[in-house]
This record gives C-alpha cells, structure tokens and sequence, in this order.
C-alpha cells in the first residue's frame, strides 16, 4: 500500500522521482490551483515532503488535518513553524548529518577563495591583465583564528578542516561543548578574537541579524566574514556597506536574506566571494539527503521510530 504524501517544491531529480514511485504522491508546486489541490488532497495527505524557502505555517498544516510528518530535505528547518507542528503533534524530520562534510568542504572553500582571492586572480588572468602585472598580494590562512559561530555537527567538520590549514580555533555557541577550542560568550567577543568569523547557526528569529554592525565592527578592517548558515543570520545591508567602505576585509557568502535574490551592489564588490546556496550541492550529497527524506517518511508510516527527528521547540 502506497501512503498519501504532498511534495510541496521539487529540488533534487532523483529523490523527486522516488517519492513519486513509492508514495501516492501529490504536487503543490506545479499545481494550477493550489487551494483547489490542497483541498482535494486533505482527506488522504500524512506525510509532506519538503524543501526550499515555501513557509511550511500553520495554515498548510491546518489545510491538512491528516498530517503525521513533516520530512524536509535539508538539515536546516527554520522555514518550518515547529511550534505549530509540535501544537498538532506533527513529527518534523531533517537531513541532519548526511551533508556535514560537503558543506564544511565548501565553507573552507570560501575561506579559501576569499582570503586567497582565487576567482579575482583567475578573473585578472582572463582578462589579460597578467601581460600588465602580477595579480596583488593576498593573505594566509596559517596561523589564523577562525571564530566558529555555530560549532554544531557542521561547525565541527569545518574545524577539522580549518585545523588542518594551520588555523586556530574558537567558536560561539548559546552553551560551551566540551571541546578542545576556546568559548566565547557571544558574537562580539568572538568576531573581536577571530580573523575570520565563520557564520553556521541554524536560521529563524532567534539568530536573526545576529551577525549586526557591532559584530562587523568587533571583527574589524582586517577580519573577513564567512556566511554557509542562512542570509537571515547576517543583515545584509549592514554587511553590504561594510564591504564598500573596506570596514571589514571581505566575505564569503554561500546564502542570502532574499534567496534567490542578491542585492547587486554585492556584484560590482572586489572583495567578495558569492555562490549560489551550493553548500550541499553535490550528487552524492543530495542523493544522500534524498535517501534520508524518504527514509524517514517510509519508517514513520511503518510505525517505526525516524532517523532524524527535529526536537519539538518547548
Ligand atoms: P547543529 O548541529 O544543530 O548546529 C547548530 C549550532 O548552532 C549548535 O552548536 C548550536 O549550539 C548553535 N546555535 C544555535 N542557536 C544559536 C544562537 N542563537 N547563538 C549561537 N549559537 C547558536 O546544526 P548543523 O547540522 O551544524 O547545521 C547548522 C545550520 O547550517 C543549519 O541549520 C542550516 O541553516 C545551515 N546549513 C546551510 C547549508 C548550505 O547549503 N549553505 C547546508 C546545510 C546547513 P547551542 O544550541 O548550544 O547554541
Ligand atoms: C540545501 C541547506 O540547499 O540543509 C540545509 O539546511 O540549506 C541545504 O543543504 C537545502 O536544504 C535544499 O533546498
């Protein structure tokens, strides 16, 4: 027996076709009528299949009486009301831990190209400008202190990394780990004692524009911001005209407030480095998240316990 399942956004090929072959799937995303579609489907629908910025609120979930679970593909949730969830005691799962390592290989990329100015050395070669003069001087990683705001499973994987090129690191979070790197008790005193302030807490409003003009003021002309956590955890503007005035050294931003939309001016920047929300994007990787999405979704219908829950908010 097929479940009754609605995919609200299709983002990754693969785990598209096999929910649509293992699950007695309805679509939102290219529907004609999406209340019609909604409608139609609230008598049968359990489980949602999730990706991508559509707010999953309390209207959906109460535009589905049946819903059981609720199984995003990603590991970030912060565009799922959990609390409304949790109230009509629907299960939220994620994708947590399939992508630590992809993700964190991208955020040392961004360390990487941004300190190291890779694709404005490779843009001065194209353009010929080598015939004219070497490209500038640009800075080292060795000996650096990344400031990790954020040391989860990912923040983790990046310190391993990080670790491994020579920097040294602390990190922020709302409670210190037992781990083998300093704590400090906020983003300020972290952005004060980091070159580099690497930005992967969860969204949503308890970290929004965490990242403000104190913390860019504390990380200073010579610090440089990495953001691969969410566009709302840094504001954008600030950080925008910091990079204009040259009040920090440049940054490496992975996600964005208004996604898929950049704010332009941050094109005309030389001492910025932008990727289009790529952190996870690999074939394995997103294979792997679509494994677990589906898993979940298969294990909660056979009255079994999920891979990944999310914990409820209290
Ligand atoms: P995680 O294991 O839950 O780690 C999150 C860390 O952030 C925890 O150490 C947590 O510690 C800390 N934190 C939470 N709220 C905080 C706050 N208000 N102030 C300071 N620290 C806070 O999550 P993860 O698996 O590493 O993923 C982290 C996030 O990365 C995701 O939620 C997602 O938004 C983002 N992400 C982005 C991409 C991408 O493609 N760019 C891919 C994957 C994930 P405490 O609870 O002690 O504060
Ligand atoms: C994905 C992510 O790009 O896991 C997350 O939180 O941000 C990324 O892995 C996204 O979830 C897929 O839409």
């Amino acid at each position: 027996m097929k479940h009754d399942i609605l995919i609200t956004a299709k983002a990754h090929k693969g785990t598209f076709e096999r929910l649509v072959q293992e699950f007695s799937a309805v679509t939102l995303f290219d529907a004609a009528d999406r209340a019609a579609t909604l409608k139609a489907a609230a008598p049968r629908v359990r489980g949602l299949a999730h990706t991508g910025h559509l707010h999953v609120d309390a209207a959906l979930m109460d535009a589905l009486p049946k819903l059981e679970i609720i199984s995003n593909f990603g590991v970030g949730v912060d565009q799922i009301d959990l609390a409304a969830a949790k109230q009509r005691g629907i299960l939220v799962t994620n994708t947590a831990g399939v992508l630590n390592e992809c993700v964190a290989d991208c955020a040392m990329a961004l360390v990487l190209n941004t300190l190291r100015k890779i694709p404005q050395s490779n843009a001065h070669l194209r353009a010929g400008l080598w015939l004219k003069g070497g490209y500038p001087l640009t800075t080292s990683l060795g000996g650096k202190t990344l400031g990790i705001l954020g040391l989860g499973r990912i923040g983790e994987a990046i310190a391993k990394r990080a670790q491994a090129f020579g920097m040294v690191i602390r990190y922020h979070n709302r409670n210190p780990k037992n781990v083998p790197f300093a704590y400090d008790p906020d983003a300020v005193t972290l952005a004060k004692n980091s070159d580099v302030l690497m930005v992967i807490t969860p969204g949503g409003a308890e970290t929004d524009k965490l990242v403000n003009a104190q913390v860019l003021d504390a990380l200073g002309p010579q610090g440089y911001l990495i953001n691969v956590a969410r566009g709302s955890v840094v504001d954008e503007l600030v950080l925008l005209r910091y990079l204009q005035q040259n009040k920090i050294a440049g940054a490496g931003l992975d996600v964005f407030e208004h996604e898929p939309k950049v704010p332009p001016e941050f094109l005309t920047l030389d001492n910025v480095v932008l990727t289009p929300h790529i952190a996870s994007a690999t074939l394995e990787t997103r294979k792997a998240m679509g494994d677990l999405q589906v898993e979940n979704l298969h294990l909660h219908f056979a009255g079994q316990p999920v891979k990944t829950p999310v914990a409820p908010v209290i």
